[in-house]
């Protein structure tokens, strides 16, 4: 019995050692289940929903909240920039449909005439002209034009946990987007949401060769 008691602590212990490395949600800026806007209090109904979910845009993972229907942000240009850098698609444009500050907190579900719009410093809003680029194609091509960036097929992502690829571990059909850089849903627990720590720009340094 004394045996026994010493396994089941042992195996508790490790339960719980193993949960440690994996952070969830919970407290963080999209943990949105204190909000006054949220009557329901679920974390996961503000962006998804089991059922009837938003099918608009390409690759919505069963999307809930109301989609921007911004069309012509501004884009980032330089003389130096080598990718083709689209309108925001795909997950960007559900990020942006909080982040541009256009649609409300509360539309989700079948409301569509909420108050709560993003301010502050998270609302990205339509010129992101001064933002890092994201919705295009990054390829080996890109980085042979580019000189300066490292071939995603084959250089690692560096994301603790993950003996993955940039390609594999940060581009979604092979395109660069806000998902690229950022976790939404926070697994790795760095601060600002990031994919991994820009501690010394480890997170820059992962595509760019500088
Ligand atoms: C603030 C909005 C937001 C909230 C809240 C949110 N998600 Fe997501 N989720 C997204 C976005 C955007 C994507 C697509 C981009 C990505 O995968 O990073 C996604 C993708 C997913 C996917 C598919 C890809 C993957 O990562 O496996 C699953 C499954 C998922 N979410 C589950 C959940 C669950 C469960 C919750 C609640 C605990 C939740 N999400 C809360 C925005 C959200
Ligand atoms: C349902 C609306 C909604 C969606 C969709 C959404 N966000 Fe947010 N996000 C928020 C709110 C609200 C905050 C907190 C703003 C504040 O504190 O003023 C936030 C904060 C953040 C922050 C700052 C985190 C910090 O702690 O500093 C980042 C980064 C972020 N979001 C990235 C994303 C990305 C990337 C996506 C898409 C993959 C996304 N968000 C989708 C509503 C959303
Ligand atoms: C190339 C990487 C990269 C991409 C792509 C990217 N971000 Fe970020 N983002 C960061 C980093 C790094 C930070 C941490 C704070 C900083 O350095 O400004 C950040 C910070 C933020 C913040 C918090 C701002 C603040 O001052 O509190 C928000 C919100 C955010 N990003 C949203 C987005 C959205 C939405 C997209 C897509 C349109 C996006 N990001 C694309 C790297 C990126
Ligand atoms: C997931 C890969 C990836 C990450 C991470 C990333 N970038 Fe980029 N970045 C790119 C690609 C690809 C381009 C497009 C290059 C081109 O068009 O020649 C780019 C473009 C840029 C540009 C514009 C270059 C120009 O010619 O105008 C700058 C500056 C830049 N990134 C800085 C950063 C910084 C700073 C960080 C960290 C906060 C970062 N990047 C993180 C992939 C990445």
């Amino acid at each position: 019995m004394k045996r026994f008691n010493l396994f089941f602590t042992m195996f508790v212990a490790l339960l719980f050692a193993q949960v440690g490395f994996s952070q969830t949600m919970v407290g963080t800026s999209h943990d949105f289940s204190g909000d006054t806007w949220n009557a329901t209090g679920e974390i996961c109904i503000v962006c998804h929903t089991p059922h009837n979910a938003i099918t608009s845009v390409a690759e919505a993972p069963l999307w809930n909240h109301q989609v921007t229907a911004v069309t012509n942000y501004a884009l980032y240009a330089s003389s130096t920039t080598n990718a083709t850098i689209g309108q925001p698609d795909a997950s960007s444009k559900l990020c942006l449909s909080c982040h541009d500050g256009t649609v409300a907190m509360e539309n989700f579900g079948a409301t569509n005439n909420g108050t709560h719009f993003m301010t502050g410093p998270s609302l990205v809003g339509t010129s992101l002209a001064n933002d890092h680029p994201v919705s295009f194609t990054y390829d080996a091509a890109l980085a042979t034009t580019d000189g300066g960036l490292w071939d995603p097929a084959t250089h690692p992502s560096g994301i603790p946990g993950s003996g993955g690829t940039i390609a594999t571990d940060m581009l979604i059909g092979g395109k660069m987007q806000c998902a690229s850089c950022h976790d939404v849903h926070n697994s790795g627990g760095v601060t600002s949401l990031l994919l991994k720590s820009n501690a010394v720009s480890a997170l820059c340094l992962t595509c760019h060769k500088k």
